[in-house]
């Protein structure tokens, strides 16, 4: 086995080096503070592993993405989100039987306990539906309290699963049913995952509505690309609440808070709300790279960046090619998407972007996909938690098979030292 080597004062230390399937190298530092008594210190996991998976391998400088071995490419333009769902979780493609059992598992759980629908009035009709999916998932577990036991059986989180890949669904289209004051929609079983979800979100009962395939296919493909994404804010944030034991819904709904933010899956929203700003000051697509490129400004191009990704992300290409195709379909000639193409051309030829190697990622154009199919702004968050979370229950599923004791960090404290407590009269 390689080793490295680490040397503190005149003391040297040996560190085992572990290899991974596709080459990558790690230092293995977990006896670190016990030989040394040092620690390692690396703010927002820069250079740490935080664990060994085989879900998800990505490869940033060569824009490579492949769930269980298979190239995102061939997934999305092959499978569909059900099955790829299966591979995430399971590790291996399904036959056709044990799809069939997963997809008619998952209809069967569509629907929410007829209690929790009294939740929905109590939101405020302005709610941000990632508040609702959050609440909603972590109430799940309130409804299923056996979910918390600790000798879980393989049939019981299988059954946890389903519950939460269907519910998901009901729980986000009734949050945007919510938001528009219209009656809920209840769950078509006789439709696939995506031409239900649609039916839930736009059928009224007052109109026939009949789901078209070009926008079923446009959101599968969707949610198979934001299936996984290795240890990423939101999964580790899952596999870190799982550690614990908590419920699987618990963890998930950790998971969904963790995507909300901006510099995460909140980013599509962002996207859009700064491409229609810029429509709003005359499309002057130079003027927002410029004010990107100004740190004092504190505005940062939505859309553009990765943490792992430093070359393309391969998502935002195949997303790009689906934007094209249904805009073409539906004769929809969206102005938005002709400033994220210029806004692109003049941010990738740009130094300040090509030095910081920031190209577009997945949520540049996710957004005028979910605009061109009908998908509100304030859910395009939600959406990608709804493709994110069969690898978040992936992630949490290796964690708790592999046996991973509690995720607890160490620190370098850095406040004061010991000093005595002043009563309040001489302060
Ligand atoms: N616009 C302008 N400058 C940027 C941007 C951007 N979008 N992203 C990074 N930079 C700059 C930083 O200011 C920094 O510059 P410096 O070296 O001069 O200080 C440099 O590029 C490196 O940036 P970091 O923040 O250190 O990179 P990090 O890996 O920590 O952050 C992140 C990655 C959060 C995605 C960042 O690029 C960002 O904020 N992007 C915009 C938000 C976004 O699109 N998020 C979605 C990510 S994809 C996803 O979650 C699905």
């Amino acid at each position: 086995m390689n080793s490295a080597k680490l040397k503190i004062d005149d003391k040297e230390f040996e560190l085992p080096v572990i290899e991974g399937s596709e080459g990558e190298k790690a230092i293995d530092i977990s006896r670190l503070r016990n030989d040394t008594g040092y620690i390692t210190s690396d703010t927002g996991y820069k250079s740490t592993g935080s664990t060994r998976s085989a879900i998800t391998f990505l490869d940033g400088e060569n824009g490579i993405l492949r769930y269980r071995g298979y190239p995102i490419e061939q997934l999305a333009e092959k499978s569909t989100f059900l099955e790829v769902a299966y591979l995430l979780i399971y590790g291996e493609l399904p036959t056709s039987k044990e799809l069939e059992d997963f997809t008619s598992g998952i209809s069967r759980h569509t629907l929410i306990h007829e209690d929790m629908k009294k939740f929905y009035e109590g939101y405020p009709a302005k709610a941000h539906p990632m508040g609702i999916l959050a609440s909603m998932i972590s109430a799940l577990s309130t409804f299923y309290p056996d979910a918390q036991k600790a000798d879980l059986t393989p049939d019981e989180v299988d059954v946890t699963v389903k519950r939460l890949i269907a519910k998901s669904a009901t729980i986000a289209a009734w949050s945007f049913k919510k938001s528009q004051g219209h009656p809920i929609m209840y769950p078509q079983n006789r439709l696939s995952y995506c031409a239900n979800f649609l039916h839930m979100m736009f059928a009224l009962p007052t109109e026939e509505y009949e789901v078209n395939e070009t926008v079923e296919k446009a959101l599968d493909t969707l949610l198979i690309l934001h299936a996984d994404h290795e240890q990423n804010c939101s999964a580790s944030t899952v596999r870190m609440a799982g550690s614990s034991h908590a419920s699987l819904y618990a963890a998930i709904s950790s998971g969904v808070c963790a995507l909300w933010g901006p510099l995460h899956g909140g980013a599509n929203q962002e996207v859009i709300e700064m491409l229609e700003q810029i429509r709003q000051n005359g499309g002057d697509v130079k003027k927002m790279v410029e004010k990107a490129k100004d740190k004092k400004s504190g505005f940062r191009l939505m859309g553009f960046g990765h943490r792992v990704y430093k070359n393309f992300d391969p998502r935002a290409k195949i997303i790009k090619k689906a934007c094209d195709d249904v805009l073409e379909e539906f004769g929809i000639d969206d102005p938005l998407l002709d400033i994220a193409k210029s806004l692109e051309e003049v941010a990738v030829s740009d130094d300040y972007f090509l030095e910081r190697k920031l190209y577009p990622n997945v949520d540049f154009y996710s957004g005028i996909l979910y605009r061109a199919i009908g998908i509100p702004t304030e859910m395009f968050t939600v959406m990608f938690a709804l493709g994110r979370l069969p690898g978040w229950i992936a992630q949490w599923k290796e964690m708790r098979d592999n046996n991973e004791p509690i995720s607890r960090p160490r620190q370098l404290y850095v406040g004061h030292t010991e000093r005595d407590y002043v009563s309040l009269d001489k302060r």
